[in-house]
């Protein structure tokens, strides 16, 4: 042991990497440990979530494009197959690209870098054990949990990455399965069900309740929910998955009704079990230094502060969203409090995006959630279907739909769907942040002709006076 370190940081995701590049900002001595085999740096994000997914969403959307809308356009093709060889590099490509671009802001901000499993040994002391079992033991005032989640395993369907697979088996199937099951109707199952529907699977999504992204604002599930039957893919809802047995060429899943009652045998080249993540904290050495979980084994924490003495956490591994910019937030937020500085993360900002075609994008509260908590509220919404920008493009799906309060008029939410709208989201994002109104966008200039102008036509229906519907 050399030296004493302000801060170590333990996972290298997005809340870890961020947390890392902003301890080097302040002049905080600072080290990052990262235990994936493959030595990269960017966490579940970057190496098996984010990055790749987006890549093989591009890149099929793409491909379904020119196979299905291009010709409306007066664009002709002939000869149009699928080099999923390629499809798969290039979504590795990118995964290096920004791999490696990570490990340069380590470089640049004068974060040390160990490749190894941490483990606490005490408050202040951080054990690396390395490649062979080398161990290295880090001292410091402060450790950060930043050990993510991983996939939660679905009892009787155990997952062997070839024919029952997670979703990083499902970024890397070497063929196209005739037929996809895919286990749970959350954000995972269906961006990655879009994806191989696009490339000729069969895709059958089994969800346990009633309605597919079962934490979304209802209307946008159900709409989406048609949108996506429109497109093929088939749904069985309030159904569950009791057990799955794998044969020579595929698996046989054993299919209930949710409450209990008769199972159905479906036949599957490929089951994906993407019914959810859990808190990563295995081997990390929390109950020798106590610090506490919850029932769920989520990190408990009171402004990223563990309950014990100069252990934070962040991420995944904590309660809130489990997106990359939350735990981006968060590691920014805990090491300006580390560093003596106000920080602070506003979980009711946190967009959250579904990258399909179309996309689905929100922020803040949904009808419902207003509703459960008694809030008054006003709706405002406006139909893709009457944006020029849209019908120019063909491309009329979905709508945007804005919550504010009855009183006061301040934005509590927006729910978009259609395409583009993870990019259209930003904007209410921001209102919702500096605690804006529904008349602040409305009021506000949005270029012409644009999708954006949507956003702003929804704002002005929440007054009723929406001009171009
Ligand atoms: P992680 O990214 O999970 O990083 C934790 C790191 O810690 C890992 O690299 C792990 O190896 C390392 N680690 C764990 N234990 C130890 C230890 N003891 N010692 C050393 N290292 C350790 N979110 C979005 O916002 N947008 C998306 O489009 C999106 N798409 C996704 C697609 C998929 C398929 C998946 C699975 C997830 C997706 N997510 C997306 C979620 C996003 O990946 C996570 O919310 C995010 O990565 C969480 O960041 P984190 O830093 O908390 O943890
Ligand atoms: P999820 O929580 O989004 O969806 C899981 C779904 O499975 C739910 O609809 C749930 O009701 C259902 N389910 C649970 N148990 C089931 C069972 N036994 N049988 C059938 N259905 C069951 O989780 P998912 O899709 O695995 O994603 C994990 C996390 O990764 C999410 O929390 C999300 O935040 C993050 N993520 C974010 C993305 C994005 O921002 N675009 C993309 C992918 C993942």
């Amino acid at each position: 042991m050399s030296e004493t370190y302000d801060v170590v940081i333990i996972g290298a995701g997005p809340g870890g990497y961020n947390a890392a590049i902003r301890a080097g900002q302040l002049g905080l001595k600072t080290a990052i440990i990262e235990k994936r085999e493959t030595r990269t740096l960017g966490g579940t994000c970057l190496n098996v979530g984010c990055i790749p997914s987006k890549a093989l969403l591009h890149a099929s959307e793409h491909y379904e494009a020119a196979a299905t809308r291009f010709a409306a356009l007066g664009v002709k093709m002939s000869g149009l197959s699928l080099d999923l060889g390629q499809m798969l590099k290039q979504k590795d490509d990118a995964v290096d690209g920004l791999t490696k671009g990570v490990e340069f802001l380590m470089k640049k901000n004068k974060v040390a870098v160990h490749y190894g499993a941490g483990e606490i040994l005490a408050p202040g002391m951080v054990r690396v054990v390395g490649e062979g079992g080398k161990t290295t033991d880090l001292a410091t005032k402060n450790i950060v949990i930043a050990t993510g989640s991983e996939v939660t395993p679905l009892k009787g369907v155990d997952i062997d990455e070839t024919r029952i697979v997670s979703s990083t088996g499902a970024l890397a199937l070497s063929a196209v399965p005739k037929h996809l099951v895919v286990i749970g109707g959350g954000v995972i199952g269906l961006e990655l069900g879009s994806v191989w529907r696009r490339l000729g699977a069969k895709v059958t999504v089994v969800e346990f309740l009633d309605r597919i992204l079962p934490t979304m604002d209802g209307e946008v599930s159900k709409q989406f929910e048609r949108i996506l039957k429109k497109q093929g893919i088939e749904f069985r809802l309030s159904s569950k998955v009791a057990g799955a047995e794998k044969t020579k060429t595929g698996v046989k899943l054993s299919v209930e009704p949710a409450a209990g009652g008769k199972a159905e045998l479906i036949e599957a080249d490929v089951a994906l079990v993407a019914i959810g993540r859990r808190p990563h904290t295995a081997g990390l050495g929390l109950e020798r230094v106590g610090v506490k979980t919850d029932a769920r084994g989520f990190l408990e924490t009171d402004h990223f502060r563990t309950n014990v003495g100069g252990v934070w956490a962040i991420g995944d591994v904590i309660h809130g969203p489990m997106l990359a910019h939350k735990a981006e937030d968060d590691g920014v937020a805990c090491v300006e409090l580390i560093a003596g500085r106000a920080g602070h993360a506003n979980y009711d900002a946190v967009p959250n995006v579904v990258y399909t075609w179309p996309e689905i994008a929100s922020v803040g509260k949904s009808e419902e959630d207003l509703k459960k908590a008694g809030v008054a509220y006003k709706v405002g919404k406006f139909p893709f279907l009457a944006n020029s920008r849209a019908k120019t493009n063909h491309e009329t799906d979905g709508f945007v739909k804005i919550l504010a309060d009855a009183a006061s008029d301040r934005v509590l939410g927006c729910h978009i769907i259609g395409v583009g709208a993870g990019e259209l989201i930003a904007e209410a994002v921001s209102v919702i942040e500096f605690g804006g109104a529904s008349e602040d966008i409305a009021r506000t200039c949005h270029a012409h002709p644009t999708r954006s102008e949507a956003v702003r036509q929804a704002a002005m229906a929440v007054e009723g006076w929406a001009m171009q519907a």
